[in-house]
């Protein structure tokens, strides 16, 4: 199987390119802010929980996105392999999916991590705020919030999987065909 971590603060490329790659190599995307987001149009409590944290910036509880994965584990079995994005989040939220692929004796290849600063982070996603309907896409405050969530609680992941051998830096700033061209390079050593 072809398992990779889409890795990078807010704003870096992750829905876009989780986009390409999928339709280039046949996977299925897996982002739980996606997740999360069908959850609130449901209106379902576990939505209604979540959407208080999420307009605000602030990450979710480890074990409300770790059942939320396990799930979709379970329920894509033909799978040929999975593009996680916006997950892991946390240290306890890697270990996790460590354990959950361990059981299917099929671990992440690769963790594609995309480096944008922070200014062009904050104009693309205030940008995207125009029409995104997402609350935490309008108020820059609540952006340098998501940004700070990153920093101090998934920025230590890059050490995690450094230490494993298995992350990969691409320029996250140039044209989004660039980027594609990058992270496919790094795919095909590990495919
Ligand atoms: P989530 O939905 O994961 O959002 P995010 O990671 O904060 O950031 P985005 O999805 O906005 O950015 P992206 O990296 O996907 O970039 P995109 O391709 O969209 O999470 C939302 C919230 O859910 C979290 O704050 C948290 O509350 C909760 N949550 C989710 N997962 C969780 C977890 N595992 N644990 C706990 N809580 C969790 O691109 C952004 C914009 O830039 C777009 O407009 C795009 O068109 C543009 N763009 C992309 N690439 C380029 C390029 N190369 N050049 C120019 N523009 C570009
Ligand atoms: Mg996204």
């Amino acid at each position: 199987m072809l398992n990779m971590v889409l890795f990078g603060p807010p704003g870096s490329g992750k829905g876009t390119q989780a986009e390409n790659i999928i339709a280039k190599y046949s996977l299925v995307h897996l982002s739980t802010g996606d997740m999360l987001r069908a959850e609130i149009s449901a209106k379902t409590e576990l939505g209604l929980e979540a959407k208080a944290l999420m307009d605000k910036g602030q990450l979710v509880p480890d074990e409300v996105v770790i059942g939320m994965i396990e799930h979709k584990l379970d329920g894509n079995k033909e799978a040929k392999g999975f593009v996680f994005d916006g997950f892991p989040r946390t240290v306890k939220q890697a270990e996790a999916l460590d354990a959950l692929l361990e059981a299917h004796n099929a671990p992440i290849k690769v963790v594609l991590s995309m480096v944008v600063g922070e200014e062009e982070l904050t104009r693309r996603i205030l940008n995207r705020g125009k029409t995104s309907g997402r609350a935490d896409d309008q108020d820059e405050s609540i952006v340098k919030n998501r940004v700070a969530e990153y920093r101090n609680k998934t920025e230590p992941l890059a050490r995690y999987y450094a230490a494993q051998g298995k992350l990969k830096e691409v320029k996250g700033e140039a044209p989004v065909d660039e980027v594609f061209g990058a992270l496919s390079a790094e795919i095909d050593l590990v495919k």
